[in-house]
């Protein structure tokens, strides 16, 4: 199993984002995660098609990008464009999911499915054949710096074995709230792909790093 911490730039500076950026990728790290709000799906708007065009001029980092958006199928194309190398969507935003599904690999790009907290795993079982990664929310999808929810450990102990079960080999992300205390959590439940916002972005980003690293060290030699 790959493992990777996956910084989520909603907690960057966006005054220094570039450089920020940069010392992602000087710490060898290789997952960028981008996370797009609508103000419809979420209540809140982060960013969108042109702060991703500017940034993949300057990286080579794999953009991973989460997009909050109701309907998001009408956006695959757009972020394709300007640089996205997955595109993650909720199964609670899309009219047809799989259509949703089918649209980002057509267009050449990785395909995720985030779940909120409360929606169960069953409801994507019949598309585990068809994604690349399965996102489970440990937060509500909306703002960085919340609190894990503690159910969340369970969920991902299940759609381990769901995965299992289905012959589906495909990674688990989790997003939202990752932190000393909630990162051995989910490794130990079978994450492997680590969103970080605040843990990261919060204080000195390269000592938050060699943090969250060694912790990660434990679980993944
Ligand atoms: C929340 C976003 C997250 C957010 C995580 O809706 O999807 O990616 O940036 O922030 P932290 O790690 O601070 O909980
Ligand atoms: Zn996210």
């Amino acid at each position: 199993m790959e493992y990777q911490l996956c910084p989520s730039i909603l907690s960057a500076d966006f005054n220094r984002l570039g450089e920020q950026i940069q010392a992602l990728e000087g710490q060898g790290l290789k997952w960028l995660h981008i996370d797009v709000m609508d103000g419809d799906f979420v209540p809140s708007i982060s960013f969108g098609m042109p702060v991703i065009k500017s940034i993949r001029r300057e990286s080579n980092m794999f953009f991973d990008v989460h997009l909050m958006v109701t309907e998001p199928e009408r956006y695959v194309q757009d972020f394709v464009e300007c640089g996205a190398d997955s595109i993650t969507v909720h199964a609670e935003a899309c009219e047809d999911l799989e259509r949703t599904v089918e649209r980002i690999r057509d267009a050449g790009v990785q395909a995720g499915i985030a779940l909120k907290p409360a929606t169960p795993l069953m409801e994507i079982s019949y598309l585990l054949q068809q994604i690349d990664m399965l996102l489970i929310m440990t937060v509500q999808p909306g703002f960085g710096g919340q609190e894990y929810i503690e159910d969340s450990t369970e969920k991902i102990r299940q759609a381990c074995q769901l995965l299992k079960d289905e012959g589906a080999e495909i990674p688990i992300q989790v997003d939202g709230g990752i932190n000393d205390q909630t990162l051995p959590l989910v490794l130990e439940a079978g994450a492997s792909r680590i969103v970080a916002g605040s843990y990261l972005f919060q204080g000195d980003l390269s000592e938050n790093i060699a943090k969250a690293r060694k912790i990660m060290g434990r679980y993944t030699e």
